[in-house]
């Protein structure tokens, strides 16, 4: 599903404008850039996101356009980007920038300028929620404090906080779905402040998963210490390449599998695992990625528990650990070494899985097989081999 942000940018941050010595929030500079290039930024390391629709108050429009040229160009964002002009409230702005986004959009991410502290991996909770069949999703923490509802100073009630969520952006909908919501929402002047809102009083269920604490929404004066603590942002990512390789040797044993697929014909292969010679360099290439080592420590060939396990158990055991340090993949490259059996009908099998297995977009994954021109113990049959590469991004430090 082809998916667009729409980051709004274009309220007057009246809140903040005396302590931000008058300028509005979302221009505030922060680590070399204005607050709102740093949540494209992060949506733009969502493999799953293909563009980012701007939205700027009226008269800033121009100026912010020049300003994103020049980030973009030394600065990089890596996917079309649109700016338009914003609305009097939050709700307008959102409508202009539902107008310009591209046809071929189907999902849509709504986000906050004014949060720039957000992480891929809270995109990619929002992503998997549409792709399951949400129309709508938001991030929800449970909240600490007890809520009160006032009548001027006096208390008139108190909503039981077990079912009270504080909620995030960004928030993902279908986008048709979006739309039609909110052109409902300007004909029937609903007021609004964030855009489930909009699909609640059209009655349709919006879904939660899990906010992300740090992902604060910069509105007063002392959440400008959080931009110069950066205790709360975001970990700056760095860019890892993880490689691995693998041999077994054709024999009497198990089943060639590769990628998880099964390969039919294929020569046994002599393993103590299910012998799948592609996952294992994946695998290791992923453990390249995190410090973790190779497989053979996480996975003894000695232990009986491992005898013909699934690879795919064991890429996915080294995928949670990935994630767990925060690792974003970016890009997995596979080679397959052998002279038989021959891999060209497999190809597109083998990435679907690796696809399904990592979480990963077809883009993103590639598939090759070679031979050695009959040289070496793969020329002469006696075994395949293969190498792997991931590429990703990993928190600093
Ligand atoms: N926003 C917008 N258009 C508006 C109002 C708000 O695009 N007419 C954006 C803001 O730029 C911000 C987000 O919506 O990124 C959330 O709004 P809020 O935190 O209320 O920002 P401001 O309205 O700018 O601040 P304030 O309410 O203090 O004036
Ligand atoms: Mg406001």
């Amino acid at each position: 599903m082809k998916c667009w942000s729409i980051i709004l940018a274009a309220g007057s941050g009246s809140r903040l404008a005396e302590a931000a010595g008058g300028k509005k929030k979302q221009f505030i500079e922060w680590k070399g850039a204005p607050l709102f290039w740093h949540s494209a930024v992060v949506l733009s390391r969502v493999a799953r996101t293909q563009g980012v629709v701007f939205v700027f108050p009226e008269e800033d429009l121009e100026d912010a356009r020049e300003q994103l040229k020049g980030l973009d160009k030394f600065r990089y964002l890596g996917m079309p980007w649109v700016a338009v002009a914003g609305g009097p409230r939050r709700q307008d702005s959102v409508y202009n920038g539902l107008t310009a986004l591209p046809r071929e959009c189907e999902t849509v991410l709504v986000h906050d300028a004014a949060r720039p502290f957000m992480t891929p991996a809270l995109v990619n909770r929002l992503l998997d929620a549409l792709k399951g069949g949400a129309k709508g999703v938001i991030p929800a923490l449970p909240v600490t404090d007890t809520i009160k509802a006032v009548d001027g100073n006096t208390v008139s009630g108190t909503p039981d906080r077990a079912t009270l969520r504080a909620i995030q952006t960004p928030q993902g909908f279908i986008r048709s779905v979006l739309q039609q919501a909110h052109d409902t929402c300007r004909t029937e002047n609903w007021q609004v402040t964030d855009d489930a809102s909009v699909l609640e009083q059209a009655g349709i269920p919006v879904m939660i998963v899990d906010g992300e604490p740090a992902n604060i929404k910069i509105t007063h004066p002392e959440d400008l210490a959080m931009l110069e603590s950066q205790s709360s942002s975001a970990p700056a990512m760095v860019p890892v390449v993880g490689w691995g390789y693998d041999v077994h040797r054709y024999g009497s044993g198990r089943p060639m599998k590769l990628g998880g697929v099964p390969i039919p014909g294929g020569p046994e292969v002599v393993a103590h695992s299910d012998g799948d010679v592609l996952l294992h360099a994946l695998t290791d290439a992923l453990l390249g990625c995190i410090g973790g080592g190779d497989i053979g420590e996480h996975f003894p060939d000695t232990s009986a528990e491992f005898d013909n396990i699934s690879s795919g158990i064991l890429l996915n055991e080294v995928a949670d650990k990935a994630a767990q340090a925060g690792l974003v993949i970016t890009n997995v490259d596979v080679t397959v070494i052998a002279q038989i059996p021959k891999l060209a009908p497999w190809k597109d099998h083998i990435k679907k899985n690796i696809c399904r297995l990592l979480k990963l977009e077809p883009i993103q994954v590639n598939v090759k097989a070679t031979t050695e021109e009959k040289l070496g113990f793969t020329g002469e049959k006696k075994g395949i081999k293969a190498v792997a590469t991931v590429t990703a991004l990993r928190p600093a430090g």
